[in-house]
């Protein structure tokens, strides 16, 4: 067996890199969960955590992963029977709806044009405007669709709310795009938002979060879907082993405690102009590859187009694995496969997280790399355009 030298770059959309200072604070024996440095992890942490979702309100941490605290909102906000309405823009919603249904909640989708597309605001404002009776409970957002790689513009889709004059509540999926595009929960109107730590927190896979506004607790205060696990008003009590309904994964918040470190002192504007400039100059070397006609951006509108991740699609009769394989087993790079409906006919670039103009070099690189060598016609010269936009400046810098 061949041992390869340097390091692998996740390109995959979740897991992402962890950077070296996350790892290492995570490399220590356990502690006291009941006093001291575990108490101030936990505090500090649901602190800051107020400052990357841009609230004055409440957070919670959860051991789990996103289907976790998708489970945790729906059980919250909602009483057996209540309908909610999901607008469907890839493949996430649709997941989501299951668990939705599972619980007893009942769904209504509002489709996006096709899954080439963002949700159109005023398609949910005439939805909401015809619910005149209010049996709609909340708005199921999901920012960034990480299959499709759309994004949603989540500022017109509380005007939408508004303009409809409809009480729902908006709740966001914000697992694709926190820590990486804008999100301003209370400039937006967001009552709440649903994140986990695998992505944009630059962290291991383990940590749910959640942010709630006085009014989604309020309403969660008479739900019956609540379990025992998933409360979050139990969590808001004293002691520390409440918090987390249990043992406290204390090893993911050491983790968790130096990656927001790292991202306040980056900043959040920062962070997201790092992300678009990354995105973008992924999206440069796609424009060149994409002119043989074999691959093409599955975002149809540009400004859908997310800054956490890139769908390609393949023309008929080109496997995608061949190529996703191809960048693994030799170049070290690990590109995200197409699920849900992209299952074998996409691959994707995810440019989230813990990234700099380096490992995008060494993504699309590898990418161009593979082309090549598997002659899947493509336009050459897509590294030449990523380095042309990048070379514009400004730099990143923050990796110093
Ligand atoms: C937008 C979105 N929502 C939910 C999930 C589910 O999260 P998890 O895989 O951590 O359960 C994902 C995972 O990729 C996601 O991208």
């Amino acid at each position: 067996m061949v041992k390869k030298s340097g390091t692998k770059i996740l390109a995959m959309p979740g897991p992402t890199n962890v950077p070296e200072e996350v790892i290492q604070a995570m490399n220590r024996p356990a502690i006291d969960i009941y006093s001291g440095e575990a108490v101030d992890i936990t505090k500090s942490c649901l602190a800051d955590l107020k400052h990357i979702f841009r609230t004055k309100f409440h957070t919670f941490v959860f051991a789990s992963n996103g289907h976790g605290v998708w489970e945790a909102a729906l059980s919250n906000l909602f009483s057996s029977g209540d309908t909610v309405l999901i607008p469907v823009c890839g493949h996430f919603p649709v997941s989501w709806s299951y668990f939705a249904k599972r619980l007893g909640v009942k769904v209504e989708f509002l489709e996006a044009a096709n899954e080439r597309a963002a949700n159109d605001p005023k398609k949910l404002k005439t939805a909401l405007g015809a619910d005149k009776k209010h049996k709609i409970k909340a708005v199921l957002q999901v920012h960034i669709d990480t299959a499709s790689s759309v994004v949603n513009d989540l500022a017109s889709i509380r005007q939408a709310i508004d303009d409809a004059k409809h009480p729902a509540l908006l709740v966001v999926d914000a697992i694709a795009s926190l820590g990486i595009v804008p999100l301003e929960m209370d400039a937006w109107g967001i009552d709440v938002v649903i994140a986990a730590s695998q992505k944009g927190l630059m962290m291991t896979p383990g940590l749910g979060f959640i942010a709630a506004n006085e009014k989604a607790l309020h309403i969660s205060k008479k739900t019956n879907l609540k379990s025992g696990y998933w409360d979050w008003h139990d969590r808001q009590d004293e002691p520390h082993y409440k918090k987390y309904c249990g043992t406290a994964p204390v090893h993911l918040m050491m983790g968790l405690r130096k990656s927001l470190n790292l991202m306040l002192e980056e900043t959040m504007e920062t962070i997201w102009i790092r992300h678009a400039r990354l995105a973008e100059a992924v999206r440069r070397a796609i424009d060149v590859w994409a002119t043989k006609g074999e691959l093409s951006f599955n975002v149809l509108e540009k400004n859908q187009r997310s800054n956490a991740v890139t769908t390609v699609l393949l023309r008929d009769g080109i496997n995608p694995e061949i190529l996703t394989n191809y960048c693994r087993q030799n170049l070290c790079v690990i590109l995200g496969i197409g699920i849900g409906t992209f299952e074998g006919r996409s691959f994707r670039i995810a440019h989230m997280g813990y990234l700099n103009e380096a490992m995008i070099f060494g993504i699309i690189g590898a990418v161009e790399t593979a082309l090549k060598s598997l002659s899947i016609p493509h336009g050459s010269g897509g590294v030449q355009a990523a380095i042309d936009y990048l070379a514009t400046g400004p730099h990143t810098g923050n990796f110093n």
